[in-house]
């Protein structure tokens, strides 16, 4: 059968179908579904670490790779400080953005260093918003509760609560700034509904949340005149002979050479991993999201937490073959969506929380009832012309607008025709550890933002991450200017780096990979 055959099923299906309510899964039909189908749990792609703070613990094979990967840094590179700054903030993203004005306002002499532009990150591409308890009927204690739930109750409660408590303060500062988020004709923020969610707690820019929040965010960056280095990336951490941190080492991208910074806190604020693909994923992350940040983290002696859980988003587009992991955001859903089989069934409900959605997408196709794209990848429908019918014409034209673009790239016109859609790897639910002011165990080493663990616990939900990196990103922020201001600068060695070595060398790692990666394969040239 043609595809256009096919999405005839779904056309004729849809008048039943909108009147069908969906039974709620009990919690043990919901574990047994994950255990088969989540690819979290699919043994074979795990292993444990063989050194380092989370030896012995299970990892998905590309982070341990890159976990016990060895540095392009020599031992012996000289160590004299190209820059000498209060604070270091190593990304350019939401986190590091934030992380970097409140630091720069609290006092600090600020650098920021990002290996693509300022921006380049996933904060950008973020589609559906940003959850904060700022409707009358709801409140930060009823976010914690549905985070918690999400989240199989793996949270670190002390990061949550911290979270959703100042989650509406985060409002009000962006709206100073000048964001425009959505508002209703009363004038009041509009909230929108997300999966696993009690209560609608999503804030919005139509369904480009994330570039409006970023234009503010840089456009501030620069007025205030940060100083920023584009095109360097984080490579090695330095530390004193005490193990604090003090300083890093980039690479200048365009001439290769390293870049010494003596500061006396640094920010990691480098984002996901989608880049390395888990498991052959397609991933809905920006180039640069390879996980640097925990690389350097973990050979500096900093543990991580939940290395062992990611996040498949269930809608990423599995047709055309262009788009082939791009994130169709969660906010169609949110709006009636349905999700459609090749027999034209709906087969879970569609705001359940992202690890049982995108189990029953992979079921579908594992047991036969998937469709096939003619390049061989196999997905189910997402119905969206669905939208118009339910809330009238010219509805995903305003509240999906980037989505309807995206696809008409390819003349598909999604308020006609619904869209194919398989799990895409979206975020890392772990991280490294931090504490409720986003210090790791290595002092003055800061963490913010998806490169953090822990607050999310095995499932984040949608809108937690922007939220998240604003939350951390002021407090390390804050209290990296708050060290800077009181300690001297350290001195600068690489002594953690020659016992990561040595410990590699006693537990017999001898093939590594150069760690970090920067940019995935693909997009090297071969003098890169
Ligand atoms: O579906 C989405 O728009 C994704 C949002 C998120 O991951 O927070």
């Amino acid at each position: 059968m043609t595809l256009s055959a096919l999405q005839d099923i779904v056309h004729q299906t849809r008048e039943a179908r909108r009147k069908q309510v969906l039974p709620k899964l009990t919690p043990s039909e919901r574990d047994t579904l994950i255990k088969k189908f989540h690819p979290d749990c699919r043994e074979q792609a795990y292993r444990p670490l063989k050194f380092g703070p989370n030896k012995g613990q299970l990892t998905v094979r590309e982070l341990a790779a890159l976990l016990e990967g060895d540095s392009p840094v020599p031992y012996d590179l000289p160590l004299d400080p190209d820059h000498t700054v209060d604070v270091l903030v190593i990304g350019g993203g939401g986190a590091g953005c934030a992380a970097a004005l409140h630091a720069h306002k609290a006092g600090a002499k600020v650098l920021l260093a990002t290996k693509l532009r300022l921006a380049d990150s996933n904060s950008v591409m973020a589609q559906g918003g940003m959850q904060i308890a700022v409707a009358p009927d709801d409140s930060p204690v009823q976010h914690f509760l549905d985070t918690l739930k999400g989240g199989h109750f793996k949270n670190d409660r002390q990061l949550l609560k911290v979270m959703v408590e100042e989650g509406p303060s985060i409002a009000q500062w962006l709206l100073e700034l000048g964001v425009l988020f959505d508002r209703d004709t009363d004038g009041s923020l509009h909230v929108k509904k997300g999966g696993g969610s009690t209560k609608p707690r999503l804030v919005t820019c139509s369904d480009y949340t994330g570039l409006e929040i970023m234009r503010v965010l840089k456009d501030e960056v620069l007025n205030r005149q940060i100083q920023l280095l584009e095109f360097c990336a984080a490579v090695e951490l330095l530390t004193n002979r005490d193990g604090v941190c003090t300083g890093a080492v980039l690479r200048d991208l365009d001439n290769k050479r390293f870049i010494v910074v003596a500061a006396k806190a640094v920010i990691l604020a480098t984002g996901g991993i989608g880049r390395l693909h888990i498991q052959g994923f397609p991933t809905s992350n920006h180039y640069g999201a390879t996980g640097d940040g925990l690389a350097l983290a973990y050979r500096a002696g900093a543990p991580l937490v939940h290395i062992d859980t990611f996040q498949y988003h269930p809608t990423g587009a599995v047709y055309p073959e262009q788009l082939v992991g791009a994130l169709v955001t969660e906010g169609i859903r949110s709006e009636g969506g349905h999700l459609v089989n090749a027999r034209g069934e709906r087969f879970v409900n569609e705001l359940d929380t992202r690890d049982v959605v995108s189990s029953s997408i992979i079921r579908e196709c594992e047991e036969g009832r998937g469709i096939r794209t003619p390049t061989g990848r196999m997905g189910v429908w997402l119905d969206t012309p669905l939208l118009e019918l339910e809330h009238g014409a010219g509805t995903l034209e305003k509240h999906f607008p980037a989505m309807v673009r995206q696809y008409e790239r390819y003349g598909i016109d999604i308020r006609k025709d619904p869209v194919l859609i398989y799990p895409t790897l979206h975020y890392q639910n772990g991280g490294v550890q931090i504490d409720v002011n986003a210090e790791t165990a290595v002092p003055n080493l800061f963490v913010a933002g998806e490169a953090s663990g822990g607050l999310h616990g095995r499932n984040r939900l949608m809108g937690n991450s922007l939220l998240d990196l604003m939350v951390f990103g002021k407090r390390a922020g804050l209290t990296a200017a708050a060290r800077a201001a009181s300690n001297r600068q350290g001195v600068l060695t690489l002594q953690h780096l020659r016992r990561f070595r040595e410990e590699a060398k006693r537990y017999g790692v001898t093939e590594q990979i150069t760690s970090p990666v920067i940019l995935p394969a693909y997009t090297r040239t071969q003098d890169s």
